[in-house]
C-alpha cells in the first residue's frame, strides 16, 4: 500500500488571517466582469415583454409592429419560438422549478414573460417590446394569504415534514400552562432584489453553447440547461466569475436566462438578455408571505412547557416551494411539547423559492417576537427568559449538538451592548432629543449545511501551486476564502497558489447557498490540497536520498513550500527540490466534499448567535431609526475573520430590511406587485445601516466537517428582525405584529395625544 496517510499541516499562515479581498482591486477599479459585461461580436439585445395581468390568456400580441420597428431583428411569442426538446415543466428535485418560457399562452403571473423582441440594440429592443401592446383575456385573480383555501403542502423547504412534534401534548400543556402567549404574526412577500438583475450572455457554437450568467450553482444549471436544450451537459460552459448578489434566486436557472439562450439559438447570433428591475418581481422567485401562530405555555417560573408554531404560507398555483418558516422552532428553546404545522394557499403569484434565511428568517422574528412577549407575561428580563430556556439538546430531535456556544453569544453580547442597564419596562429610556429608545434581543439560529463538490491540487516543479475548484463568489468572498484554505492545504503561502474558480469547466463547486459554500468549497479544496502533499510526501519519505527517508507522511510536516520531520524540523526538504529530484513537472491532487451521513444521524448542526439591538423613535411622529446593532456569532472556524464580520454585518443590515423596510405591496385586484422597482420597495441604504459591531465567538466543531465551518451567510438577518421588532416594543410599548414594522403602525402612540 503506498504511503497515503495525511501530512501534517500547519494551518494559520493562511486560514484564520483577515486578508483584504482579492478580487477587491478588480471590483474598485469596475474591472470585475459580471455577465452583463460581456460583448461579443455581433450581438444582438433581447427585452422580455411582460404580463400585466395576474391570470388568464394573451389573446393578442402586435408582433407586426414590433418587427416593424427599426432595429428589430426578431420577436418570440408563444407557437413562434425554437423548440425546445427538454419539459420546461419538469420537475426532477426539489432545486428545479418550473420556467415560463413561451410553452403557451397562458398567464400565470404578473410580469411572466409572454414575448421576447431581438434587436441590434437595447433601444430597439426596449421599443418593440413596448410595441407588442398585449391584449389579454383577464380572469380574477387570487392573491394573499386568504385568496384560497389552504392545504396541507407534501413537504416544506426542502423535502421537510409539514408537521413535526416532540414530546408532550401541546394542547394539555397549554391548558395547563400558568402563563400563555397566543399570537399571530406576518410577514409580506419580499423580492430578492439582487443589485445584479438575472443576466445571460448566450453564444451557440452548432451545440456548444458557452454564457456569460450569473449562477450559484453552476453543475445543476448546467444539467438543467442540457435537458432543456437537448445538448449534452459538457457541451455548455458557463462563467459565472462574480455575482452581483444572488440571495437564493440565482439558485435555480430562470425562465428569462432560458428565454435568452432560445434567442441565439433563434437568431444564430450571440444574444444578451438583462431582467428589467420590474420583471424581477414575478419569474426569478421570492420569499412568500407569512401567517404565523404561536402559543407558548411556561411554568409559574418561566419555563417554557408549551411551543406551538403554525405558519400559513402561499405558493404558486404550478408548482411547489414551501417556506418553512417553523423550523426556527425546532431549534431555539428546550419545551417538554412542542408543535409545529405549515399550511398553504395557492395564489396567481410565480414559484416562491429560498430567499435569504429561507424558513429561519421569517420563522425567527415570529418566534422572537412571542418569546419576548412571553417573557414580559412571565415579569422576566428578555435574556433572562432565554437563558432559562436554553436547549441544552436540539428540541425537535432530542440530538445533542455538534457544538453551541450560544450562551457564549448571549454572554458577549450583552457585555458589549450594555445590556444589563436596560429597564425592564418599556418607555422608560429617551435619548437627549428627547426620542423614545428601545432595546431588544433576537437569538439567531441557521443549520450548518454542506454539498457535494470536488476539487483539483498541483504541485508544481518551481515549487508553486494551484487549485481548482466551480465556487462562485456571490460577493461573500470566496475569491479570497477558499484560497486562503487552498494556501494552507499545500502548505503555501498564498502568493505561491494560483487560484481558479468560477467557470463551470473546473471541478463542481457545488451549490453557493445555504450558508454551505465555505463549508463545501473549503473541505473540497483541503482534501485536494492534502491530497497533494500527501503524494508529495511518499516521493520524498520513500526516496533514500532525502532528508525525510523513512520518516512515513505521518512524520511530516508541511509549511512555507518545504516539508520537514515532525522530530526534527530543522531536516526538510523544499517541495522543488523533491519534485526536481523526482521527476514529474507537477504532482496532483484531488478532493471532495460531501455531508457526513453518520455524523448527520448523531448531532444536530447549527450556527447560532443573540443580536442586541437599539432603536429610537419619535414619539410625535412615528419615525422609527434602528441606531445600534452588536451580534455575537458562533459558527465554527472562521477562515476569515474580516470577511466573516463582513457576512455578518450583511446578515444584520438584511435583518433591518426584514424588520422595518421590505414589503412587497400587492394591488388585490390585478395580482400585481405595485412597487416593483428599488424606488418604492424599500431596502436599507447607507443612511439606515446602523452602527454595527459583530462579535466572532470561538466555537470547534469536532463533528460538523474536517475543517468544522459551519457557514456565515445567512444567520446575520435570523437574529437581527427579532432583536429590532422586540427593541420597538420596548422603546414604544407598542406590539407590531407585521413586519415590516413602519411609522403608522405606531399611530397608538400615547404621545400624539400628551
Ligand atoms: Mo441562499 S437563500 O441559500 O442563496
Amino acid at each position: 500500500m503506498p504511503d497515503q496517510a495525511p501530512v501534517h499541516i500547519r494551518h494559520g499562515s493562511s486560514i484564520g488571517q483577515p486578508l483584504t479581498r482579492r478580487d477587491g482591486h478588480l471590483k474598485v477599479t469596475g474591472s470585475a466582469r459580471y455577465a452583463a459585461d460581456n460583448h461579443p461580436d455581433g450581438m444582438l439585445y433581447a427585452v422580455l415583454a411582460g404580463s400585466s395581468i395576474s391570470r388568464g390568456r394573451v389573446a393578442s400580441l402586435d408582433v407586426a409592429a414590433a418587427k416593424a420597428h427599426p432595429g428589430v431583428v426578431d420577436v418570440m411569442v408563444p407557437g413562434d419560438h425554437p423548440e425546445l426538446p427538454g419539459d420546461p415543466e419538469l420537475k426532477d428535485s426539489p432545486f428545479s422549478f418550473r420556467i415560463d418560457v413561451l410553452q403557451n399562452d397562458g398567464v400565470r403571473y404578473a410580469n411572466q414573460p409572454v414575448a421576447v423582441v431581438i434587436a441590434e440594440t437595447l433601444e430597439a429592443a426596449t421599443e418593440g417590446a413596448a410595441l407588442l401592446a398585449p391584449g389579454y383575456e383577464a380572469e380574477t385573480a387570487r392573491v394573499g394569504l386568504d385568496g384560497a383555501e389552504p392545504f396541507v403542502p407534501p413537504s416544506v423547504g426542502v423535502g421537510r415534514e409539514p408537521d413535526a412534534g416532540r414530546g408532550g401534548d401541546v394542547a394539555e400543556a397549554l391548558a395547563a400552562a400558568r402563563h400563555r402567549v397566543e399570537a399571530t404574526y406576518e410577514t409580506p412577500a419580499q423580492y430578492h432584489n439582487a443589485m445584479e438583475p438575472h443576466a445571460v450572455v448566450a453564444q451557440w457554437d452548432g451545440d456548444r453553447l458557452t454564457l456569460d450568467m450569473p449562477s450559484q450553482a453552476m453543475t445543476m444549471a448546467k444539467a438543467r440547461l442540457a435537458t432543456l436544450f437537448g445538448i449534452p451537459p459538457e457541451n455548455i460552459l458557463i462563467r459565472s466569475p462574480f455575482l452581483g448578489g444572488g440571495f437564493g434566486s440565482k439558485a435555480g436557472t430562470s425562465g428569462p436566462q432560458v428565454l435568452g439562450i432560445m434567442a441565439a439559438r433563434r437568431t444564430g447570433r450571440p444574444v444578451k438578455l438583462v431582467v428589467r428591475r420590474e420583471h424581477m418581481f414575478g419569474p426569478v422567485g421570492h420569499r412568500a408571505p407569512t401567517r404565523q401562530t404561536l402559543r407558548l405555555g411556561t411554568d409559574a417560573e418561566g419555563r417554557l412547557t408549551a411551543v406551538d408554531h403554525h405558519v400559513l404560507t402561499a405558493s404558486s398555483t404550478y408548482d411547489d416551494f414551501f417556506e418553512p418558516s417553523a423550523s426556527t422552532s425546532h431549534t431555539l428553546y428546550a419545551t417538554p411539547a412542542l408543535h409545529t404545522s405549515h399550511e398553504a394557499v395557492r395564489i396567481d403569484t410565480g414559484t416562491p423559492t429560498f430567499m435569504r434565511a429561507p424558513g429561519e428568517a421569517s420563522g425567527s422574528i415570529a418566534l422572537e417576537s412571542a418569546v419576548d412577549e412571553m417573557a414580559e407575561a412571565c415579569g422576566l428580563d428578555p435574556l433572562e427568559f432565554r437563558l432559562r430556556n436554553y436547549a441544552e439538546v436540539e428540541p425537535i430531535s432530542g440530538k445533542p449538538f455538534s457544538s453551541k456556544a450560544l450562551r457564549e453569544c448571549y454572554a458577549r453580547g450583552a457585555e458589549r451592548f450594555g445590556w444589563a442597564a436596560r429597564p425592564r419596562e418599556p418607555r422608560r429610556m429617551r435619548d437627549a432629543d428627547g426620542l423614545l429608545v428601545g432595546w431588544g434581543l433576537g437569538t439567531a439560529t441557521f443549520p450548518a449545511l454542506i454539498f457535494a463538490a470536488n476539487a483539483r491540487a498541483e504541485i508544481r516543479a518551481d515549487g508553486t501551486g494551484l487549485l481548482e475548484i466551480g465556487a462562485m463568489d456571490m460577493g461573500q468572498g470566496a475569491w479570497t476564502a477558499i484560497h486562503q484554505v487552498a494556501a494552507d492545504s499545500l502548505g503555501l503561502d498564498i502568493d505561491a497558489v494560483a487560484f481558479r474558480m468560477g467557470t463551470s469547466d473546473l471541478p463542481d463547486g457545488g451549490i453557493a447557498g445555504g450558508s454551505g459554500h465555505m463549508a463545501t468549497t473549503g473541505n473540497a479544496a483541503h482534501a485536494a490540497g492534502s491530497d497533494a502533499v500527501a503524494k508529495l510526501a511518499r516521493l520524498a519519505t520513500e526516496d533514500q536520498r532525502s532528508p525525510l527517508f523513512g520518516a512515513g507522511n505521518a512524520g511530516v510536516v508541511a509549511r512555507d513550500g518545504r516539508l520537514v520531520r515532525r522530530d526534527d524540523e530543522s531536516r526538510g526538504e523544499s517541495y522543488a527540490a523533491i519534485l526536481t529530484r523526482a521527476g514529474p513537472a507537477a504532482i496532483e491532487g484531488e478532493g471532495s466534499a460531501a455531508a457526513d451521513q453518520n455524523a448527520q444521524k448523531q448531532y444536530a448542526m447549527h450556527a447560532h448567535g443573540a443580536v442586541f439591538a437599539e432603536v429610537k423613535v419619535d414619539p410625535d411622529l412615528g419615525q422609527i431609526r434602528c441606531t445600534r446593532l452588536v451580534g455575537a456569532f458562533a459558527a465554527g472556524r472562521v477562515i476569515n475573520p474580516r470577511l466573516v464580520r463582513s457576512q455578518y454585518y450583511g446578515g444584520m443590515i438584511w435583518g433591518v430590511s426584514f424588520a422595518l423596510h421590505e414589503e412587497a405591496v400587492m394591488d388585490l385586484r390585478s395580482g400585481r406587485p405595485m412597487n416593483a422597482n428599488l424606488g418604492e420597495y424599500h431596502v436599507p441604504v447607507n443612511a439606515d445601516v446602523p452602527s454595527l459591531e459583530a462579535i466572532l465567538v470561538e466555537e470547534d466543531d469536532a463533528h460538523v466537517n474536517a475543517l468544522g465551518i459551519k457557514g456565515v451567510g445567512e444567520i446575520g438577518i435570523t437574529g437581527t428582525a427579532g432583536a429590532i421588532a422586540n427593541a420597538v416594543w420596548h422603546a414604544t410599548g407598542i406590539r407590531v405584529r407585521e413586519a415590516p414594522i413602519r411609522l403608522d403602525k405606531l399611530l397608538a402612540l400615547p404621545d400624539a395625544a400628551e
